[in-house]
Parts: C-alpha cells; structure tokens; sequence
C-alpha cells in the first residue's frame, strides 16, 4: 500500500514542479522587462527567487519527491533559477545604462525659457555727447565740419598762426615732437590754417578733435584733451557776429536764461582775442565753489582772426576778415556732468561711464 500510491505522488509531485517551473520560465522574461526602474525589478526578482518567492515555494515541494527523481528535478530548478538570475542581471543592466543615458541628455536649465540678463549695451562716452552736442549747435547754425591730422608740421600748428619760432606763447603749449621734425597738434586752431589754404572766403566751418601737450596729469590736465575750433571769414565779419554766435551758442547749450562775457586776452592769431565766461550756471552768478565765488566760468578763448595770419595763408586781409574761437571739450563735460577729476574720463571704469 506503501510502494505505488507514494510513487504515483512523488510523480503527481513531479509534473507539479515542472508545469510550476513551465509557468515561471514562460512568464519571468515579461515580468522583468516591465520593471522600469531598478526598485521594481529587485521587487520582481524577490517574488521569483527570494525566500518566499516563487521559484523557492517550487524548490520547497523537492522534499516530496522520491529520492531517485531528486537529482534530475533540482537540476532543472537550478537551471531556471540561474536562467532568472542571468536575466535579472541584464535587466539592471539594461535600466542602469538608461538612467546614465538620461543625466547625459539632461539640459542644465531650460532653453526655451527666456534670458534673464539683456547683454549689457554700451553707449556713447561724455566727451562724445558734449562734443556732439556742440558740433551739432554750431552745425545747425550754418557751420560745416572740418576734419584735420593729429601729427602736424609746426608751420600749420605755430609758425602761420603768428608763433615765431621761441615765441613764449609755444612755452604754454609745450609738444610732443617726432623725430621727423612734425608735433602732435597742441590746439585746434591748425584747421584754420588748413581751412584758409585751401577754400575761398566766405566760409564758416567747426573742427573738433584730439589735440596733445606735454603736461604732467592732475585731476585738471591730461597729455591729450579735446578742443572744438570754430571760424568764419566773410567780407566784413565783425566782433558783433563773434558775439551773436557765442550768445546763442551759449544759449542752445545752457539755456535761454545764460548770459556770457569776453574778458581781454592774448592769443597770437587773433586781434583783439578775449576769453568768455558764462554765467555760472550752478550759482546763476551768486557766487559758488565751483566758479570760485566770481559767479563767471571761463569756458573758450576767442578773437578776430589776426591780418597776418590771413597773409600767411593767402587771403587778403583788406578785402576779409574773421572771427575764430576754441574751447575745451573736458571742461565743458566736467561742468556739465559735474565730474572732478579729468583722470575719470580716462580710466574706462564702467562703474563711472554707466552713468552717462
Ligand atoms: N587755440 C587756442 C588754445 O588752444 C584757443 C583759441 C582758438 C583762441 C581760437 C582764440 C581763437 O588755447
């Protein structure tokens, strides 16, 4: 009673385990593929091979079976087990390269959205704008713009402006010589002798530009500053043009409430030569620190162009005659912006040009 009816159990055993075993070999390559991610799948792989998995359960009913079959048995478990773990270890795979594969592509931050910092824009520096603004007064008013070079023979920048040579006057203008015998321009005022060389009165032009002297810097002189040359000659121009043009020039860049003042002075090309306030325009003439209580703030030198300078240049004095007048750039820019330092304007600290 003991023999056949074991031995049809351990068989009924047998087949047990291997449809169990014909189940999971068909079902585990399914079940790790969906796993996405590497938590699920050690899940997944803990149901089939883990204490209380599936294939263990499959593994437990062994003892059942009758001895001889054993071996044959087992070794088709094991066979399925290394089966699911070769699989399971190609899954992690599989997801692992994934997830690499992911933080490769990942953006650092998002491209479409839209840019935080505009990229700054530059923008004109002060001694650009007031020169503009000046050449733009005088332009409106009639003047064409003359253009010259900064490397000049000393003819052009002294001797025909009636400078002899070793006049003192050349002292207040010390240059910057090349060894070819040419200086670096030390005013403007060589435009009206290129001007006057070459064009027929009448004629009215302005020549703003870089101009050079030999002084040590401070907070009020540079080696290179910025003049504005202004000129007309006609047949009778006269001091009261001079005067008209400089009070309505003064008027356009400070107001129609301004008012100016020419004071005798000495420049060799000009006869008679005066300098020219404003009226102090942070006091309004009451007397401030900045125009040192005189409540006038010299702002260009001007005059009648001299006889002689005409003869050097080929006009005829008795048939014409002119005014001229040259100012700083820097220190209209200073008094405008209120800067105290002519170094700033040189030193290129954005911190500083951004206000402008
Ligand atoms: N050239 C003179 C200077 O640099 C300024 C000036 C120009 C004076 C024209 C009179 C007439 O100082």
């Amino acid at each position: 009673m003991a023999g056949p009816p074991q031995s049809s159990n351990s068989e009924n055993i047998e087949s047990n385990i291997d449809a169990g075993l014909a189940t999971l070999r068909a079902q585990f390559p399914a079940r790790f593929n969906a796993a996405e991610s590497e938590p699920s799948l050690r899940e997944e792989n803990a149901k089939l091979l883990g204490k209380k998995g599936e294939l263990t359960a499959i593994l437990k009913q062994l003892g059942a079976v009758a001895p001889e079959a054993r071996k044959a048995i087992g070794e088709r478990v094991n066979a399925l087990k290394t089966e699911v773990e070769a699989a399971f270890q190609k899954r992690l795979a599989t997801i692992e390269a994934a997830k690499r594969d992911a933080e490769l592509n990942a953006r650092p931050f998002d491209l479409t959205l839209p840019g935080r910092l505009a990229a700054p824009i530059g923008h004109a520096h002060p001694i650009s704008i007031v020169r503009d603004e000046i050449v733009d007064i005088f332009a409106r008013l009639g003047f064409q713009v003359h253009d010259g070079p900064e490397i000049e023979l000393e003819d052009y920048n002294f001797t025909k402006l009636g400078f002899p040579p070793d006049h003192p006057a050349t002292d207040m203008q010390d240059s910057f010589w090349t060894t070819s015998g040419h200086l670096l321009r030390t005013h403007t005022s060589n435009i009206q002798v290129r001007a006057m060389l070459s064009q027929k009165p009448p004629f009215a032009f302005i020549a703003p530009g870089a101009v050079y002297r030999r002084d040590d810097e401070d907070a009020t002189h540079l080696p290179m500053f910025h003049q504005i040359e202004g000129f007309m000659v006609n047949e009778r121009v006269t001091f009261a043009e001079l005067r008209g043009v400089l009070t309505e020039f003064a008027e356009r860049l400070y107001g129609r409430d301004t008012t100016i003042r020419f004071r005798p002075s000495y420049f060799p090309f000009v006869e008679p030569g005066a300098e020219v306030d404003v009226r102090c325009v942070f006091c309004k003439g009451g007397g401030c620190s900045i125009c040192k209580q005189t409540g006038w703030i010299e702002i260009l030198g001007a005059g009648m162009i001299h006889p002689a300078v005409f003869e050097h240049c080929g006009i005829d004095p008795e048939k014409y005659t002119g005014f001229a007048f040259g100012m700083g750039v820097e220190r209209i820019a200073m008094l405008r912006y209120d800067i105290p330092d002519l170094r700033m304007l040189v030193e290129n600290d954005p911190r500083f040009l951004v206000q402008f």
